[in-house]
């Protein structure tokens, strides 16, 4: 039987995932098959324990059941630990479940990888304290950046956030209303603004000259963030297809120890 892959999510009708697995299949010549699961919001845990027990090797996990599938493991890698979610499955030889985290490493890798980002030394601003920017934190740390501000519209929660990863590097939080006279050569957003097309409000000249954007969301236009880093002279303003795909390779290695070639699947996406 081929080896039964799937992303677990509801609603998940509009899930690239299976698109993007299928290009690495094809691509390292690794036989498998990756579907769309729709998962019970009442049957989430039970739901995967069937997909296992039928003999599935690996599911990827999104909204709403990343924090779930971060509690349903039985262990976890260190950056799905601080991330406090997992979107990444494993069954390990012993029948026991292990969670991980790609989220980060996926932002890294389109960052640094793609497009020679250097993230070393770097003052990074993160905007939002959610999901989205809480499984970055700890692998933009592990870059070693000059500085990391978490700033959230609700300063508490950016606070709390900083204060759990304080042992791992330079790391702030606050509110966005902290930010004035401030400068960032990286500027990320992790805010779910751009559902609304919105951008969090912040103080001109907070991008510093030769600095970058990268919004965490893509659409098949460019986001109301990427428009925003242009305005603000971004000498480069990124939207997160990079991310979505840099994320599924390092979820894709995980599994099949194989990493495949992310470029010829972000350009046909594109
Ligand atoms: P996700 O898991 O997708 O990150 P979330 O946990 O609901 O979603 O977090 C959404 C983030 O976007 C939060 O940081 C939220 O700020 P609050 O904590 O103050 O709610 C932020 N956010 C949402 N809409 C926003 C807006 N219009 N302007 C600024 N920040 C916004």
């Amino acid at each position: 039987m081929t080896d039964r892959y799937a992303v677990i999510g509801n609603p998940i009708e509009h899930s690239k995932s299976p698109l993007i697995h299928q290009a690495f299949a094809a691509q390292t010549g690794e036989a498998l098959t990756y579907e769309r699961l729709l998962g019970r919001l009442d049957g989430f845990a039970a739901d995967v324990q069937a997909f296992f027990a039928a003999g599935g090797r690996g599911l990827n996990v999104t909204t709403p059941f990343k924090e779930q599938a971060w509690a349903l493991v039985d262990e976890r890698s260190p950056r799905a630990e601080s991330a406090g979610a997992v979107n990444t499955l494993i069954p390990l030889a012993d029948g026991r479940l292990r969670g991980d985290n790609t989220d980060g490493a996926g932002l890294v890798r389109d960052l640094s990888l793609n497009h020679g980002c250097l993230l070393a030394g770097c003052r990074i601003l993160l905007l939002g304290a959610g999901g989205a920017s809480k499984g970055v934190v700890r692998p933009l740390l592990e870059c070693g950046p000059e500085r990391l501000v978490i700033a959230n519209r609700t300063a508490a929660k950016a606070r709390q956030l900083a204060a759990t990863l304080q042992t791992l590097g330079p790391v702030h939080g606050g509110g966005l209303d902290e930010l004035e006279g401030d400068q960032f050569d990286l500027i990320i957003n992790g805010t779910a603004a751009g559902l609304q097309g919105e951008v969090p409000p912040l103080p001109d000249g907070i991008l510093a000259g030769g600095g970058w954007t990268y919004d965490m969301m893509y659409a098949s236009e460019p986001t109301a963030f990427v428009r925003w880093g242009r305005q603000q002279r971004a000498v480069t303003a990124l939207d997160g297809l990079g991310m979505l795909v840099e994320q599924a390779a390092e979820a894709f290695f995980l599994w099949r120890g194989v990493r495949p070639d992310t470029a010829p699947v972000i350009a046909s996406l594109r």
